[in-house]
């Protein structure tokens, strides 16, 4: 889920590096940059941040023409060759790409048969090698019509004028400013430049100048593009006080609250959740990637609790697989944070087939999910730029909540008002003091049974993707069928129990773990007696709220565990190795 970047106008160099800055969010694996000058290519690239190439090219200041490129690698190493911008074999042509040239192997045998050299193991590079001399909007057609895949592609040339493009599956917009023109992989790099955008679809191609814009469809018709405004969304955001995105982001959890409980008495949004007749349907699948994943289990629960309906959550990238039963009496609910996850939107694309109301659960209103679905209900959490998702997950479980509570005609605004008031984040020195027992373990487990089994496998995927330490979640009562062999001496294992009904049956299975020499970790809402509590390393107590909404409260505890112990081991938690905040490609 690379990020590219393409202007037109003065200070060319800036603006492409205010652009990959806002889109190194989509991988930060190396980054690069051309810039077309007096009929020449000023070309720049760098391993690693988009930081390393704003120094390569903190001197130059050109007008004129440039694409750039933030790379997260699918098709060769992290190197210079493979870094985007990629070139035709007479150098007359660049190009950038997002996404995945399913059939590249094949175009690319083909090309170096007939004596076209590569420098790099990237399929992208097949793009630029299928051109040369010039570009067409002709040539352009017979290029998509070659390729197979994913793709965002901004394509520029030493004999033109215009930045060319074309898009399948990967996002891609453009926009027009008062002396420039912008093709991006996301509109928040219009911001301050444009007041509105375009959104190209799926088998769109065109080109975009000074002097205006041109987009065709597959069929080669030129096409009218709805503009579309840029809003509050955008507004840029910084890390004000706090020293990373995610400790701003898991301490703005509340502010999603508040936006929710706000939101979610407006006319419009209750009309789409009475839009929704449940009685209408006999299946409800919850769909999503990841931390959504995780939002989409807590949903399920939700729902089950309240209707005598079968749900089913599904990772999106195993959707295909199950052989569910899909027809008119489905109700496909997709979650995601960006609504570009590729693996979350053909998953959607499949139930397509079967007439299932498909609702999305999305942070980003103005996405390719949202666009392509029936319903689509904001979480309203504002622009979450760390990699690891952490309000964005909070607002998801709300609107999850909110929906079930909704249909089943309960007061949710009066539920939700109550845990606002007295939603707490936690004691920091607390949670620190616990940060600093893990950062030196190679092994953490995580336990629980219900709601906090779930609570589990989400704080373990924060721990994770942040500090790289192996985390593994459990149910409790699993633990015992296979698991509890790889428990040894000083191995932590963190125990999540909120839940009065199963406290006991928890206690006994931490206590199956301690007595083979793991080390206990309670992070519970229920007052325990010293007696249980000499029996763990270190208590955590959760401020007490509704069962239902328990998994909330807690969650920014763990959230911010992670976060403290990967601070403490000098990483940076906004940007982990290997991952991106956007994963556009399957
Ligand atoms: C969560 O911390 C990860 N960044 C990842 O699992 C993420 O939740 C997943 O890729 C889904 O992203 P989405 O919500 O944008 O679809
Ligand atoms: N497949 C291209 C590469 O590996 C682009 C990757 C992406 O879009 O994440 O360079």
């Amino acid at each position: 889920m690379c990020g590219i970047i393409g202007f037109i106008g003065k200070n060319v160099k800036e603006n492409l590096v205010q652009g990959l800055e806002k889109l190194e969010y989509r991988g930060y694996d190396s980054s690069g940059m051309v810039i077309l000058h007096n009929h020449n290519f000023f070309v720049e690239k760098a391993i690693g941040s988009v930081e390393k190439l704003k120094e390569k090219v903190k001197d130059i200041e050109f007008d004129g023409i440039g694409i750039a490129h933030t790379r997260w690698a699918t098709h060769g190493k992290i190197t210079i060759e493979n870094c985007h911008p990629h070139f035709s074999s007479d150098n007359n042509i660049a190009i950038v790409h997002n996404g995945i040239i399913e059939n590249f192997e094949e175009l690319k045998l083909k090309l170096e048969k007939s004596g076209k050299y590569f420098y790099g193991q990237t399929d992208s590079e097949v793009i630029a090698k299928l051109l040369s001399k010039r570009l067409t909007i002709n040539k352009i057609k017979r290029l998509i019509g070659k390729i197979e895949g994913s793709y965002a592609i901004a394509l520029i040339s030493k004999n033109n004028n215009e930045i060319y493009f074309a898009k399948n599956k990967s996002p891609l917009y453009v926009a027009q400013g008062i002396d420039c023109s912008l093709i991006a992989s996301d509109p928040c790099c219009f911001v301050s430049k444009c007041d509105k955008f375009y959104t190209i679809e799926d088998g769109e191609y065109g080109k975009i100048s000074l002097n205006g814009l041109e987009v065709y469809n597959r069929n080669g018709e030129m096409i009218e593009k709805q503009a579309q405004q840029l809003n509050f969304f955008f507004k840029d955001t910084n890390k004000e006080k706090y020293s990373h995105y995610m400790i701003k982001e898991i301490n703005e959890s509340k502010n999603v609250l508040v936006n929710l409980i706000k939101r979610y008495q407006e006319k419009d949004i209750i009309k789409k959740l009475k839009g929704i007749n449940i009685k209408k349907f006999n299946r409800i699948y919850l769909i999503g990637c990841g931390t959504a994943y995780h939002a989409g289990l807590v949903g399920e629960k939700y729902l089950k609790e309240r209707f005598k309906i079968d749900v089913f959550t599904r990772k999106a990238s195993e959707f295909f697989y199950q052989n569910d039963v899909l027809d008119e009496k489905s109700l496909c609910i997709f979650i995601s944070q960006s609504g570009e996850t590729a693996d979350t939107i053909s998953a959607m694309e499949e139930t397509k087939k079967y007439k299932t109301l498909n609702v999305a659960i999305v942070n980003t209103e103005y996405s390719t999910l949202a666009s392509k679905c029936d319903l689509v209900f904001p979480i309203c959490a504002g622009q979450e730029k760390a990699v690891a998702s952490t309000k964005a997950y909070f607002g998801q479980c709300l609107v999850l909540y909110i929906m079930a509570s909704f249909l089943n005609g309960e007061n949710f605004i009066e539920h939700l008002m109550s845990f606002k008031k007295d939603f707490d984040f936690g004691n920091d020195n607390k949670i620190m003091q616990l940060a600093d027992l893990l950062i030196n373990k190679n092994y953490i487990f995580f336990i629980g049974r219900g709601f906090d089994y779930i609570t589990a496998l989400e704080a373990s995927l924060k721990l994770k993707e942040i500090t790289y330490i192996f985390s593994y979640s459990e149910c409790s009562g699993e633990l015992k069928h296979g698991t509890l062999a790889l428990i040894n001496q000083g191995i932590p294992v963190i125990v999540i129990a909120n839940d009065e009904k199963c406290f006991n049956k928890t206690l006994n299975n931490a206590y199956e773990v301690k007595s083979r020499g793991g080390e206990l970790v309670l992070i519970s809402s229920i007052d325990i007696d010293n007696e249980i509590e000499n029996n763990f390393e270190y208590y955590i107590k959760i401020k007490d709220c509704e069962s239902d909404l328990k998994p909330l409260q807690t969650i920014v505890v763990l959230q911010k565990l992670a976060y403290y112990t990967a601070i403490k081991k000098g990483l940076n938690p906004d940007k982990p190795r290997n991952l991106a905040k956007s994963v556009t490609v399957e």
